[in-house]
């Protein structure tokens, strides 16, 4: 995976998203290193549990099945990676937080709708959370001051843009190109105006 990521010149451009992070996230986030660990682990579990759900919601689809399952194992080392880290430096795992970043993009899923519908709306925001992690890890592997810690978000940035990847080829396993594109750049629009209107604050990862 290591030499499948491109970098890319303007962040701007980085998978598509319409509007990169403000400069000062990073800076707040090596702040509150600790609450960005935590947020972080949760992201992790979260990314494990929404594989785990496509897969009971769509067993019937051998693609999602197959293609997901080693995702889930991944998701969940990811996981255990960051807990390591926090518990290297005697922290416990915390309470989760509200994620309004991902409550704000699940009010954007088509209500209703045939099953192949609803799976592209999953499918399309799970490809965004994960380019949108992976610029906020870029951010962190570039603007940390610890060496160790940028090579630690590096590992995740360099993840997390193929699982992005993934989730856009799945779409188009199962729904036309065309139709995918369109909701994707719907997608891509709304997601830019959830993140201007989220507070700049260093304990969230997004
Ligand atoms: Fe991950
Ligand atoms: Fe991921």
């Amino acid at each position: 995976m290591e030499n499948e990521f491109e970098y890319s010149e303007d962040t701007k451009n980085i998978l598509g998203l319409h509007l990169p992070t403000d400069p000062r996230w990073v800076d707040l986030a090596g702040i509150s290193l600790k609450d960005i660990l935590t947020d972080h682990a949760y992201c992790e579990q979260k990314a494990a549990t929404s594989c785990i759900s496509l897969i009971q919601g769509f067993a019937d689809k051998e693609k999602i099945v197959t293609e997901l399952a080693p995702i889930v194992t991944e998701e969940w080392g990811h996981f255990r990676l960051v807990l390591q880290e926090l518990h290297k430096r005697n922290l416990q795992l915390g309470k989760q937080r509200k994620d309004e970043y991902v409550n704000r993009l699940i009010t954007f899923m088509k209500k209703g709708g045939s099953p192949n519908e609803r799976l592209l709306d999953q499918l399309l925001m799970m490809a965004l959370i994960e380019a949108r992690s992976c610029e906020r890890f870029k951010r962190l592997s570039e603007g940390l001051n610890d060496e160790y810690m940028r090579k630690f978000y590096r590992r995740f940035m360099e993840s997390e843009a193929g699982h992005y990847t993934l989730f856009i080829d799945l779409a188009e396993t199962y729904l036309p190109k065309e139709k995918v594109r369109t909701r994707w750049h719907e997608w891509l629009e709304y997601e830019a105006g959830v993140i201007k209107g989220l507070e700049v604050r260093g304990d969230r990862v997004h």
